[in-house]
Parts: structure tokens; sequence; C-alpha cells
């Protein structure tokens, strides 16, 4: 007989804030996509959304404290059987009794009673965010292994703008996807800031046409994705990919190779790896025209000058931040790929380059990849065909090996 497989046990944790209507998407996610979940909300959230919905689209009851159903001890099994819990949204109020390990409803007991990977999405008020005592809470959160999202920048409840935003329901989902994907259980990246670079420059000629390449940004930003499903802090320098900001990284959009190299220089002063996954132009027009460059009737048009770039990955590695951080280039090579790759991963001084083959259909625009991750201390790494995220993750484990102490993890406070 066929055995049928269970399903993946997700705890959805709501607290008391107005985000807590997108957990309802967050939820319809995870169900349709082959998940038992079980909604646990705070009695402060049921203000915002009420306990029908969440019953009627987890097909669970919901209770928000310990005394309904005791026969059956809910708040030891529901964290105890559990794959993955994620809290959505996470306030202040709940990520301080999560720190400080209180036991005052299910949630709570459940958080405690979980040894599954534990995601928290905060979203509250800036000046709550980075308010010490909520970045403390997300420290020791951290620190004990908890993933804590960063909340996204813009519109909050009323008339103010500010980091504090619950990302969008469907990017919490890709980070819960890979974090019950993960073969490693713990956060192995947590305690650590990277970098990561993505998508193509674009190289003005005039106001409305530039010199610009095929790179879509789609392993840029799978390498961000499963750097915040490893608890990174994550730092994505994004240019023209046109894709929606991943949940939990800081996201900084440039546009031209310039404006990139100043993004990478900053963010790389305090970080333990520099991703480059960025298409770089290595060129850009020598004279940018004000105004739009006209046809004139019988006139070829005026060859287009160009001048070289900076090579921000060369300037990287030859003047690294610290003396542990890690940095890893792309190479796109259309032929003897392995022998260009070695070349360049010497020119460029970085610790490891991933060379992939391109062609017509190659890696640009795909969602897949094929890769050889080359070392500077002779390591030869093959990835085979498989997705971008796949290759991302042989990225980090790569990287991890090679970066220092991480401060104060694993102290198991
Ligand atoms: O020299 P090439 O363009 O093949 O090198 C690719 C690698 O170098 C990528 O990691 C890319 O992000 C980086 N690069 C750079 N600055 C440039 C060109 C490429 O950092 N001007």
């Amino acid at each position: 007989m066929e055995e049928k497989a269970e399903k993946p046990k997700v705890v959805l944790g709501v607290a008391g804030g107005i985000a807590a209507y997108k957990a309802c998407e967050l939820l319809r996610r995870l169900t349709e996509s082959g998940h038992d979940v079980r909604v646990v909300p705070t009695a402060s959230a049921l203000h915002f959304v009420g306990a029908a919905t969440w019953s009627a689209l987890s097909g669970h009851p919901v209770s928000t404290e310990v005394w309904t159903d005791v026969h059956e001890v809910p708040h030891v099994r529901i964290g105890q059987s559990a794959d993955l819990v994620v809290v959505a949204p996470a306030t202040a109020d709940l990520l301080a009794r999560a720190a400080h390990g209180l036991a005052d409803d299910l949630l709570t007991n459940t958080l405690l009673t979980a040894r599954c990977p534990v995601v928290f999405a905060p979203a509250m008020h800036t000046e709550m965010w980075e308010h010490p005592a909520t970045q403390e809470n997300v420290a020791t959160l951290r620190r004990r292994g908890a993933v804590v999202i960063e909340p996204a920048v813009g519109r909050l409840t009323g008339v103010d703008t500010g980091k504090g935003r619950l990302p969008d329901p469907e990017e919490i989902f890709e980070i819960c996807r890979r974090v019950l994907a993960r073969v490693v259980r713990e956060a192995d990246l947590a305690g650590r800031h990277v970098v990561v670079s993505a998508g193509g420059t674009r190289e003005p000629l005039d106001p409305v046409r530039y010199l610009g390449n095929r790179s879509s940004g789609k392993q840029g930003y799978a390498l961000a994705r499963t750097a915040v499903a490893r608890g990174a802090r994550v730092t994505l320098i994004e240019a023209n990919t046109g894709m929606a900001d991943p949940a939990g990284a800081d996201v900084v959009h440039v546009g031209t190779a310039v404006q990139l190299r100043e993004a990478v220089l900053k963010a790389a002063a305090e970080a333990d790896a520099v991703v480059m996954a960025a298409a770089v132009a290595d060129f850009r027009p020598a004279v940018y025209a004000e105004g739009k460059i006209k046809k004139k009737d019988g006139e070829e048009p005026a060859p287009v000058a160009l001048i070289r770039n900076p090579d921000i990955l060369a300037e990287i590695s030859a003047e690294r931040a610290h003396a542990e951080q890690v940095i890893v280039g792309f190479a796109a090579e259309t032929d003897d790929v392995l022998a260009h790759g070695r070349q360049k991963l010497r020119r460029k001084g970085c610790d490891l380059l991933v060379v992939n083959e391109v062609g017509e259909r190659k890696a640009f625009g795909a969602a897949e990849n094929e890769a050889v991750v080359l070392a500077a201390d002779g390591g030869e790494t093959p990835v085979p065909y498989g997705p971008k995220e796949a290759l991302a993750d042989v990225v980090w484990d790569l990287v991890i090996p090679r970066l220092g102490r991480a401060p104060g993890v694993g102290t198991g406070a």
C-alpha cells in the first residue's frame, strides 16, 4: 500500500497588530502548498481578525489560552509536534515575552516547547522597532537561533512611514519554505551580516537610452532569501531587477555601476561576507547627453565612446574591510569555462568564484543554474543543474567555514 507522506506541521502564531490581516494570506499560501497549519493567535490578535476566520482557513480549532481542551495538553503538544513555528506579525510585546521566556498564553507556551526552527516576522512602528529594548530582545532571539526577519520599510498604520511594515505575505512564505527545506536545522548564518548584489547595471547614454545586460537578478535574490532563512542580516543591493523586495533583507536600489560601487563599499565596511552576483557593466558611455540624442537626416549617428567602470569585486578583494571577510564573485563564461574561471579568480583576488557557462538560454533569466564554485585555496565544487536557490545554499555552505568566529552565537544564552 502506498504510504501517504505526512504534511509538514506549521504553527502560525499571530500577535496583536493591524498586520494580522496579512497573516490570513500567509495562512492560505501555507495550506494550499500542502502544510498542516495550526493558528495560535494572542488574545489581542483576535481584536483584529476573529477566531472564526483562523479556524475556517486552517481547518483547526483556534484558542488563545491554555485552558481549552486541557486533556489534550495543548500548551505542550502544539509546540512539540511542529516542524516550523512562524509568528507573523510579531509585535514588540510578543518579542519581549518570547525573549524572556514568559508563558502566559498558548502562543508563548508553544514557543517554549517547540524544538523546530522558529521564524519571527516583526511589525510595529519604527520607534518601537528601534527602541533598545526591542533590539536587545531581537538580538537575544537571534542568538538562540530564531530567524527574525527585518521589517520592511514603507507605509505604517496612520500617517507614518518608515521601517516596521510586515513584509508581503508571499515573501514571508518564501522564507518559511526555505527554512522548512533547510538541511541544517540551525540558523548557521546567525549573527552574520552578508551583502549580496543582484541584477544588472544600466549605463545611461541620454535620458531615454542606456547600455544594459540580460541579468535577471534571480540568482542574487536566491542568495538573499537563503541567507535570511539561515539567520543572516542581509543587505541586498539591487540593480534594475523589477522584482519585489525579498522579506527580511535591507534593500538598496541602484541603477549604475558607479552607484552600485558606492552602495557595496558602504555596506561591505561591516560585512562578514560579500557576494557579487550582479552583472556590472564593464564600460559606460564616456559622455552622458543631457538631452535625447536626435537622428539627423542624411547623417550617420556618431559612434559611442566608452570608458571603463571600476571593478568593484577586484577593489573590495584588494582592500578588505577586515582580514576574515569572505568575498565571492560570479563569472559567466562562454568557452573554456574552468580555465577562464581560474584566471579570473586570481585576477579578481576573491575567495570563491561561481563560474557558469552562458549561452542563449543558459543562466540568464532562468530559474535554474549549473555551475562550478572555484576556491582560491584550490577547491572545486561542481553544482549540478538545479534551482538557483540550491546553488545559493552551496555558496553559503562554502562561505561559512571560511568565516571567523561569530560574536556571541551559540552561547546558549
Ligand atoms: O570581469 P567579469 O565581469 O566577468 O566579472 C564578474 C564578477 O565581477 C561578478 O562577480 C561581478 O559582480 C563583478 N564585477 C564587478 N565590477 C565590474 C565588473 C564585474 O564587481 N566592473
